[in-house]
């Protein structure tokens, strides 16, 4: 099979990213964050990052254009939705004027599908339909994925995103952001002796996490006004696992519902250890979990990837 080699371009939030997928292989992730400045207005700034992506993405350019002759190049993808506005147009902009420059074409990506594709490489031999849980920042969904480009919506969150969450708990312990991370270093299932929740949602009820999150807020909140003692392990650990349940109850719901096989997870939270070690022991054949915690976060690899399946 011909090999194509691909540039891909990722700006939809606070990311700035350029890949090279060349001869089926990814040889350049090129990742530069705006995270630590977007923290200190307390969350996502559209002009702020389209600032910060407008100075990024040259220096990611520069970095590509000194490790690969871009002549070599036969694509060039761009993430064209959904995402901040201001932000996929800086992408757009740098994405559009490389295909006139190179004389290439576009593919555009939709930034959700890229992350329920995160995990692939050619080697796999990917069965269709599986379904595919996405958990970011911005999103809690399940899809039903019957080829690259038929993919269907079983269940998104009606509020809160679970990253959202994660960050929202963290913070209130002041334990830094991203939240997501710290939470995982410091579960301890043996610790999670909190109940935040009196009653599970059911299985195929919509997302909700809005919920959870008021009550471990609310609880974090009457300890210190009752200067009681905040066990942060304890708080973090009860509110995971509570969260984590959530989530793979539906898995298990769909997996049932549908007769499925194989399951992918992709989005930043699609990182978290707890998920998955759950995810593994669902009672399915093949579970595709992207192969570092680089690929489960925003990055432009995903978006080279799943172009590759679109040509
Ligand atoms: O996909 P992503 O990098 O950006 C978007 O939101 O699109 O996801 C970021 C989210 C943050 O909320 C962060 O706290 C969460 O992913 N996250 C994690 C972990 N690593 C990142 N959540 C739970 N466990 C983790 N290990
Ligand atoms: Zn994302």
């Amino acid at each position: 099979m011909e090999t194509k080699n691909i540039l891909a371009i990722e700006t939809s939030c606070d990311d700035t990213s350029i890949a090279i997928l060349y001869e089926n292989k990814i040889i350049e992730n090129i990742i530069f964050s705006s995270s630590k400045i977007q923290n200190k207005y307390g969350g996502v700034v559209p002009e702020v990052a389209a600032r910060e992506h407008e100075k990024n993405i040259i220096k990611a350019i520069s970095l590509i254009n000194q490790k690969i002759d871009l002549n070599k190049i036969d694509y060039i993808a761009y993430t064209n939705q959904p995402g901040l506005r201001v932000s996929l147009n800086v992408g757009e902009a740098l994405a559009t004027t490389l295909s006139k420059l190179l004389n290439k074409p576009l593919i555009p990506v939709n930034h959700i599908y890229a992350h329920i594709f995160s995990f692939y490489e050619p080697s796999i031999n990917l069965k269709y339909p599986f379904i595919s849980l996405v958990a970011s920042g911005g999103h809690t969904s399940i899809f039903l994925v019957n080829s690259p480009t038929d993919i269907k919506v079983l269940n998104e969150t009606k509020d809160d995103a679970i990253g959202e969450v994660y960050d929202k708990v963290a913070r209130s312990l002041s334990l830094g952001y991203p939240g997501g991370p710290v939470i995982d270093s410091l579960f301890d299932k043996d610790r999670a002796n909190i109940h935040f929740l009196e009653n599970m949602p059911k299985p195929n009820d919509q997302f909700s996490f809005s919920g959870l999150k008021t009550q471990v807020l609310n609880y974090i909140n009457q300890q210190k006004m009752n200067k009681k003692p905040l066990y942060a392990i304890d708080i973090v650990s009860s509110f995971q696992s509570q969260a984590i349940n959530i989530i793979i109850s539906k898995l298990i719901y769909y997996i049932n519902e549908y007769n499925i096989q194989d399951i992918s997870i992709g989005g930043g939270v699609s990182a978290n250890n707890y998920l998955q070690e759950k995810v593994k022991q669902l009672p399915i054949k093949n579970v595709y979990i992207p192969k570092s915690k680089i690929l489960c976060g925003d990055n432009a690899a995903m978006i080279a990837i799943y172009a590759s399946l679109l040509i």
